[in-house]
């Protein structure tokens, strides 16, 4: 599979099978979101990865209750060791950083048969708590992933159309 059939194979997925994720599997996904661009390579991140079934029900709750981040077998917090960093754009580094290597993530695991899915909707504080993350370090994305039982219909993408142009702004 090529970046690009992963890209486009990539789907936000809500149910898991009961199904472990191989360790070298996971490796790899892991290996993936290590390997990523940040800015001026700092790699200011660190990833939590959740298998313990008790914490995984855990963190339902405070991802909105959203169940089937307790179905998948693996939750992967992705945490900024330097949250409050902001780049000279005016960005934060911390949600650009994490972002890039949570995609890298999920592009990996498309490759190997797994599924993902994003999790913004969550209570960081709640979560960060539950893991035992210190003050200074946040909680930037919760990655559920495993399996898929679900095959979700086409990803819905803008036309080109609209979200591209040249040049100037039109
Ligand atoms: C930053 C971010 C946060 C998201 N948060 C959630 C979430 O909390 N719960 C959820 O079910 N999906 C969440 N999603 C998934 C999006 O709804 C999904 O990516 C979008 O609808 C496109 O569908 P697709 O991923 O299947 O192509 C999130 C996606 C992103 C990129």
């Amino acid at each position: 599979m090529n970046v690009m059939d992963a890209i486009k194979a990539r789907r936000s997925i809500r149910s898991y099978k009961d199904q472990p994720v191989e360790p070298e599997k996971l490796q790899q996904v892991l290996e993936a979101a290590r390997l990523a661009p940040s800015a001026n390579n700092r790699q200011e991140w660190k990833f939590i990865v959740v298998q313990d079934p008790a914490t995984r029900q855990a963190l339902v709750r405070p991802c909105h209750n959203q169940a089937f981040v307790g179905q998948a077998p693996v939750v992967i917090a992705a945490c900024s060791t330097n949250p409050t960093r902001v780049m000279a754009s005016g960005q934060s580094a911390a949600a650009v950083d994490l972002a890039i290597a949570v995609d890298h993530l999920t592009l990996v695991a498309v490759e190997l048969g797994l599924g993902t899915c994003w999790i913004g909707a969550f209570d960081a504080p709640a979560v960060a708590k539950l893991l035992g993350v210190p003050s200074d370090v946040a909680v930037v994305h919760v990655l559920p992933l495993g399996y898929p039982a679900d095959s979700p219909g086409a990803h819905r993408a803008k036309p080109a159309s609209e979200v591209i142009c040249h040049e100037k702004w039109s």
